[in-house]
């Protein structure tokens, strides 16, 4: 078979996949999900790829610069494909499904296409036989039980619904991975399971809108069987809608050891208005409300939001009122964006769309007060002791190791010799603007010495 012959499959040679993972949480979980099929397949991940036979582009479309870049990177290796035609290329994720086999007339060089809803049949796609699947939302076919290749060892994701019915204005969400769907109960237990027997420590549960999970359980009845799992030290979960996190969700979190104190509730914007040009289905009130329900239920709670810049036709006012809430929420962190206009979404055609440097000056004002509330929040922890969970070597610092507290903060304290995975007890020796300093609490470290005796 010539190099140049495409329909020369990898399945016949030496097999190294690199993958390349765009934007968010799911999509990471997603390509742990394709590294598990494809080792099934006799493939082996690699870090460079130069060494790979296969290179998928795990693809975020949720705002344009995640796009851009993957456009840029997809452009750069055409050259690559030149040189090494026998590379397979693909393009997976949201961007995938939304563009279909556009991207195959585009982009030649790309070998075959798969959505997120599409990543079971990977392995007809590397043998050949399909080179893009029907992409239209197909609950029928989609295999829930993927085995995911997990590279952490402590903390691990777990997918408990797919898709999204909100369709909040700005989202693409909604189209790309397609109407809600929940996984069983019993097949989420049994990997949370299988997850703690392998020494997993902590799992975070990934939906679009975790609170309005159904299936055998609702969302809480979930959290209290998981909860139940020897083993599993930890349990988070993200993403959590306002409009729908219960009173009953609430007094769960406050009441279960294991659920995690910290909550992620995208809030977007604090005006009126902006909310119901959203979609969102919760008016700034009722956001207040919810925090508070949770600050007295769950005292020493963190919570982290959302927000988004710029909207069409938010004006001075709206940004204004953006701020002051975030003045009055004192959230523990946020993630803001300037505001994206997505193809085929309803704010996407807006027509009073604002300019960029408006967005950016105002995306710019939210960063820089939020800075400052959330390292002085980090300060007021300075002299507290917090368990952490070791996540390894810290990647800035090899000097350092790495962890987490229970509400999500992340921890630096001086290397020691410890096992990835303990729950030590540490004091927190100074607040900054993205992390805590902590020392080791020495009295504290029963279960936290490797067998060797070494702390
Ligand atoms: N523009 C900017 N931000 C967006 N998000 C989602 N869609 C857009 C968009 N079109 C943000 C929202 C959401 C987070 C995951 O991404 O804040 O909560
Ligand atoms: Fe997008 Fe809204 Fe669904 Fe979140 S809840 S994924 S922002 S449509």
């Amino acid at each position: 078979m010539s190099e140049s012959d495409d329909k020369c499959y990898i399945s016949e040679m030496k097999k190294n996949v690199y993958i390349h993972t765009f934007g968010c949480q799911m999509n990471i979980h997603d390509s742990e999900k394709m590294l598990g099929i494809l080792e099934q397949e006799g493939f082996t991940e690699t870090g460079d790829p130069n060494d790979a036979e296969l290179i998928i582009f795990n693809t975020c479309s949720i705002r344009q610069k995640a796009e851009q870049k993957f456009y840029s990177e997809l452009g750069r290796i055409k050259a690559f494909k030149k040189k090494r035609p026998r590379v397979q290329i693909a393009v997976a994720g949201c961007i995938a499904q939304q563009e279909g086999k556009n991207i195959l007339r585009k982009a030649p060089h790309v070998s075959f296409i798969f959505g997120p809803q599409n990543i079971h049949a990977l392995k007809d796609f590397v043998s050949g036989k399909i080179v893009s699947t029907a992409l239209e939302d197909n609950p029928e076919i989609e295999k829930t039980d993927l085995p995911a290749k997990r590279v952490d060892g402590v903390r691990a994701w777990v997918t408990i619904m797919y898709g999204c019915n909100n369709f909040c204005s700005f989202c693409i969400v909604p189209y790309t991975r397609g109407r809600e769907r929940s996984r069983p109960t019993d097949k989420i237990l049994a990997e949370v399971k299988e997850l703690a027997a392998r020494g997993y420590k902590e799992i975070t549960l990934l939906g679009q809108n975790v609170n309005s999970y159904r299936s055998n359980s609702n969302f809480p009845e979930l959290l209290k069987i998981l909860n139940r799992v020897g083993g599993i030290e930890r349990i988070r979960f993200v993403t959590s809608h306002p409009r729908d996190l219960s009173e009953e969700l609430i007094a769960v979190m406050g009441d279960l050891p294991r659920v995690c104190e910290h909550i992620h509730l995208p809030l977007q914007s604090g005006s009126n208005k902006i909310l119901r040009l959203m979609n969102r289905g919760y008016s700034f009130e009722e956001y207040i409300q919810k925090v508070s329900k949770l600050r007295n239920k769950i005292p020493n709670i963190s919570i982290t939001t959302d927000i988004i810049a710029g909207f069409p036709g938010e004006t001075d006012d709206d940004h204004m009122l953006t701020i002051e809430a975030l003045k009055k929420i004192e959230f523990d962190g946020i993630f803001a964006f300037k505001f994206s206009p997505r193809p085929g979404t309803k704010a996407g055609g807006m027509e009073n769309q604002l300019s960029d440097g408006l967005k950016s000056m105002r995306l710019i004002q939210i960063l820089e007060l939020q800075d400052k509330i959330t390292e002085h929040k980090n300060k007021l922890l300075e002299g507290t002791f917090q368990e952490i969970l070791l996540e390894g070597e810290s990647e800035a610092d090899r000097k350092k190791l790495t962890g987490r507290t229970r509400t999500n903060k992340i921890v630096n304290i001086p290397w020691i010799e410890i096992k990835k995975g303990a729950l030590i007890s540490v004091e927190i020796t100074k607040g900054r603007k993205h992390s805590l300093e902590g020392k080791l609490l020495v009295q504290d470290l029963k279960g936290a010495v490797d067998k060797k005796g070494k702390i």
